[in-house]
This record gives C-alpha cells, sequence and structure tokens, in this order.
C-alpha cells in the first residue's frame, strides 16, 4: 500500500494531522495499537477526567450548596458505576466520532504497532503477530505519552496506581494520597475530594502548579483546602510506598529529613509524563531520543533529522497539551502540502480544570522579571463581580500583565469560575497584539464572568477599574 503521508498514533496530534493532510488531497492512512481512536486525550486524558469532574462538581453542588439556593434534597448518595458508565459513554462517543471523521474524509486506518522497516516504509504488527507493510512519502510520529513512573516506586495498578487506572475506581475511596501537585494530581485529586474522600496531595516544590504564574497555585491551594478540605504536604520528597491488602502507606520526607507516613485506600502516582516512543524502531532510521523525557528531537518545522520524517504532539518538546498536539498536526499536514503554516507556542493557553479553574497565556509575572521586560499588572478579584456573586463563585482574580511603554498584554492569568472559556478572549487579544487598553475599551456582555478580564485590563491601562 502507497501512501503520501502515514500517521502513527491516532491521538488529538495525529488524527487532526491526518483529517487535515486528507482535506489538503493526500492519500493518508493512520496506524494504532489501540482498539479505539482518540489517543490519551478521548480514551484515558482529558475527555474522561472532564467527564468525571463534571459529574463530582454536580454532586459537590447538590450536597453544599443547594441548600443556600433554596434546593432541598433528601438521601443524596454517590452511585459510582453509573458515573463510571457514563464517562464511559462520553469517551465511546468521542472515539466513535472519530472513526466516523476517518470515513469522511477517505483515510485508510490500520491496528497494530507501526515500526520503521526504513523511513519510507511502515510495518504493522497485529495483535496475533501478522504484519503488514505500507510505504509512505511522508511519515509523521504521534506516538504521545505515558505516565512517568518513580522507580523506588512501582505502579501495582490496583492501589498504586496511575492517572488511567484512577478514571476506573468503582467506589468513594475513604482516603487518597496524591504524589504530585500538578495538572493531573489536582484535577483528578478534586473527582475524588468532592464525593467525599479526604485526599492528601504531596508535592515536592513549595507550589503546586508550580509552571503557572506564582499567584494562581497559591490561591487554588487555599480554596482546594477550604472548600474540599485537601490536606498539601508541600516540600516533601516521596520516598516508598507499600501495600498491605487495601491499604498502602507512603513515606515522604521534608527538607529537614523529617518523615511523613500516609496511610490510604489508593496512591496516585502524578510525576509527569513521559514520550512514548517503545515499538517505533527509531533505531531503523537512526532518531536517538533525548536523554531527560525520552522525546523526540525535531526542527523548527517538527521535522527530525530524516527528511520526510516529522513528529508532533506530546512526543516532542514543549507542553503537553491536546490543543498543542493538533495545532501542530495541522502545521505538518500543511507544510507536507507546500503550504507556509506558523504556530506561536508562546501563545498556547493551559488551563486547570478544577474549581475554580486556572487558565493561563503568555508571559507569568516571573518569566517578565526574569526576563528584565518593564510591565505593568492589573487585577480584579471574582468577589467583586456581579456575576460571580449571584452564582456564589467569588474566589480566585484575573491577571493582565502589559508592556510598561507600548501597553501591549503579554500575559493574562486567571483563577476563578469558567475561565477556562473566558481565557481563549486573552488568546485572540495577544494573536492580533491588543494593547490592554483595547480589551479595556471592548464592550462585554454584563453580567458575565468575562467583565473581570476587561476590569483587570482597565486595572493595567491606567490603574482606572471601576467596580474595585
Ligand atoms: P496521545 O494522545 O498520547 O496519542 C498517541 C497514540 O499513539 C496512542 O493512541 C497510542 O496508542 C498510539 N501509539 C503509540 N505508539 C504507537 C505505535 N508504535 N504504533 C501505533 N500506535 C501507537 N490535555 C489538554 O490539553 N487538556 C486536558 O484537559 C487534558 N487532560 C488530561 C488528563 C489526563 C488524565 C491525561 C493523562 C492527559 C491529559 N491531557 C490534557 C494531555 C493530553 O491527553 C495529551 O497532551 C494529548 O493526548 C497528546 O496527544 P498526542 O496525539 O501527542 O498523543
Ligand atoms: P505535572 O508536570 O503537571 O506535575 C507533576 C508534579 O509532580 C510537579 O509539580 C512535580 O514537582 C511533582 N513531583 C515530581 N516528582 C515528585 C516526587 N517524587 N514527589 C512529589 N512530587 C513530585 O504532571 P502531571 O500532573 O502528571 O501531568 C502530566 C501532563 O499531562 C502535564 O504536563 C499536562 O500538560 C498534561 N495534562 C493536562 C491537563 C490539562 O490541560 N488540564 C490535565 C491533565 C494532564
Amino acid at each position: 500500500m502507497q501512501y503520501d503521508v502515514v500517521v502513527i498514533g491516532s491521538g488529538p496530534g495525529g488524527y487532526v494531522g491526518a483529517i487535515r493532510c486528507a482535506q489538503l488531497g493526500l492519500k493518508t492512512a493512520v496506524i494504532e495499537k489501540y482498539k479505539t481512536f482518540g489517543g490519551t486525550c478521548l480514551n484515558v486524558g482529558c475527555i474522561p477526567s472532564k467527564a468525571l469532574l463534571d459529574s463530582s462538581e454536580h454532586f459537590h453542588n447538590a450536597a453544599h450548596t443547594f441548600k443556600t439556593h433554596g434546593i432541598v434534597l433528601k438521601d443524596l448518595k454517590v452511585d459510582m458505576p453509573q458515573m463510571i458508565a457514563r464517562k464511559n459513554d462520553v469517551v465511546n462517543q468521542n472515539t466513535a466520532g472519530i472513526t466516523y471523521l476517518f470515513k469522511k474524509n477517505k483515510i485508510d486506518s490500520f491496528e497494530g504497532i507501526g515500526s520503521f522497516v526504513d523511513k519510507n516504509t511502515i510495518m504493522i504488527t497485529k495483535e496475533g503477530g501478522e504484519t503488514e507493510t505500507l510505504t509512505a512519502k511522508n511519515v509523521i510520529i504521534a506516538s504521545g505519552s505515558k505516565p512517568t513512573v518513580l522507580p523506588f516506586l512501582p505502579i501495582d495498578k490496583k492501589r498504586i496506581i496511575t492517572s488511567t487506572e484512577a478514571l476506573n475506581i468503582q467506589e468513594v475511596p475513604k482516603q487518597m494520597i496524591v504524589i504530585g501537585g500538578g495538572v493531573i494530581g489536582l484535577e483528578l485529586g478534586s473527582v475524588y475530594a468532592r464525593l467525599g474522600t479526604k485526599v492528601s496531595v504531596i508535592e515536592f516544590l513549595p507550589s503546586i502548579i508550580a509552571t503557572m504564574d506564582a499567584g494562581l497555585g497559591k490561591e487554588l491551594q487555599r480554596v482546594l483546602k477550604k472548600s474540599l478540605g485537601m490536606e498539601f504536604y508541600m516540600n516533601h520528597k516521596v520516598t516508598g510506598a507499600t501495600t498491605k491488602g487495601k491499604t498502602v502507606t507512603v513515606t515522604a520526607e521534608n527538607a529537614k529529613g523529617e518523615q511523613i507516613h500516609l496511610d490510604a485506600d489508593y496512591c496516585i502516582v502524578a510525576v509527569g509524563r513521559t514520550a512514548y516512543t517503545a515499538g517505533l524502531n527509531l533505531e531503523a532510521i537512526g532518531i536517538k531520543t533525548e536523554e531527560r523525557g525520552n522525546k523526540i528531537p525535531v526542527n523548527e518545522h517538527l521535522e527530525t533529522s530524516v527528511p520526510g520524517v516529522f513528529a508532533i504532539g506530546d512526543v516532542i518538546r514543549g507542553a503537553m497539551l491536546a490543543h498543542k498536539a493538533e495545532d501542530e498536526g495541522i502545521y505538518v499536514a500543511e507544510r507536507i502540502a507546500g503550504q507556509k503554516p506558523h504556530i506561536n507556542y508562546n501563545l498556547i493557553p493551559g488551563v486547570v480544570y478544577t474549581w475554580p479553574e486556572v487558565a493561563s497565556v503568555g508571559y507569568t509575572e516571573e518569566q517578565l522579571k526574569e526576563n528584565g521586560t518593564k510591565y505593568k499588572a492589573g487585577s480584579f478579584p471574582f468577589k467583586a463581580s456581579g456575576r460571580a456573586k449571584a452564582s456564589m463563585d467569588t474566589d480566585g482574580f484575573v491577571k493582565v500583565l502589559a508592556d510598561a511603554e507600548t501597553d501591549e498584554i503579554l500575559g493574562v492569568h486567571m483563577i476563578g469560575p469558567r475561565v477556562a472559556d473566558v481565557i481563549a478572549e486573552a488568546v485572540v487579544a495577544m494573536e492580533f497584539r491588543a494593547s490592554a487598553e483595547d480589551i479595556a475599551r471592548i464592550c462585554h456582555a454584563h453580567p458575565t464572568y468575562t467583565e473581570a478580564l476587561k476590569e483587570a485590563a482597565m486595572a493595567a491601562t491606567e490603574n482606572r477599574a471601576i467596580h474595585i
């Protein structure tokens, strides 16, 4: 079988790239080793985690805020198997959607492990061991990532688990330990804390979500403690874990060497993800992965050291995010078709789907200080927002950072209700190189959460926010 493009992996990088290739008239095939398309994101990542976050948020509100709204419920309880079944149904709808899109775009798909024979020949090894070979003018590697494992803390998938198993727990645990105060730990920790689990987070660094603007982690930690009773052991290095029956005991130590021992029903290990290249047989084409993180090196056009072999998404440098992988899929498809696409890596938004949500784009205040950029900052708290008061979601704030001289927006950082959606306005503004005053002068519907962005922009412009 001869193709213009063969894509290895059907996650958001691979499937989006394949569809764009087909739209551009390239004969395209996708190889996926799993039974369903969609990769980590659709099967065990973005989509199932958001489904459980939504379900658990409903439960938490029903248990804690409905009364204040004047809604009285009796005998409220969690039906965990049903919650998981609904999540599975959401996943199935999404993965089936990719099957439909492949058919619609006349993309051939093959189930099995794709590996290089040479730069234009890919062998597919199927479950039973049979093989099939495809030839391709171009290959896009979109093989994604897998959870990072701590060498001294083996995952047993029963009590010491990764995010994948945490999406399928059939009961509400009494206690849960989360190792890593990053995105996965806080999102999945929130799911269970909302359902009534006592969640303890052990984080190596002094801050949670440490790569985001520092103010965000501080506020999120405060709210998660207050509203969900989550416990945080900051500056603690995990040293080991043992299981006995249904109990897992985790040990960690702080900078002074003082030890803690925590017991729980489950321990989620969420200490990052590592690029996944097993089975690709990269040696056959002379590609060596980076020592740190196992990433495939690529140039500015996402081409590897082998001409015609590209790599995108989690398997290469940069943020491990679905929308980044998607944009790279489109980028490579358009490059192969001879176009001149562009990605602005500084404007890839980052979102944490806790409640309150956290969202960020552009430079953080810490980066601007480090670069020596002169900037001005304007903030607006949600407690001063009419919309937030109406929904009782008054935690958090929006911060706009703008160039001190030109007023160009350099970074926007938010924590608050529905900021995962509000951040899109900041991304658009920054793509068009808007000034803080531009946002301040644009009419925003009232009452909406987006008014907080306008007020923060007003505060950054001339310290002229109206409602604080
Ligand atoms: P993947 O989605 O990992 O897909 C790679 C695919 O390649 C897999 O299906 C794999 O089976 C296949 N494959 C690998 N090797 C081979 C081979 N040799 N032959 C054939 N097939 C192969 N990101 C967000 O932006 N927003 C979120 O809300 C979000 N939530 C997440 C929640 C969780 C719990 C997790 C774990 C991740 C989350 N992410 C989120 C990250 C997101 O899932 C990834 O960034 C994204 O899936 C990366 O896409 P990808 O196409 O590079 O790789
Ligand atoms: P992460 O990199 O976000 O966080 C890992 C955390 O673990 C860090 O804070 C780190 O300091 C800590 N850590 C590392 N080793 C430790 C140790 N031994 N003891 C204690 N703490 C330790 O990684 P995470 O949460 O696993 O997520 C992986 C990737 O998945 C992220 O890069 C993210 O991009 C993606 N993702 C994105 C989501 C989103 O966009 N909403 C949701 C979930 C995942």
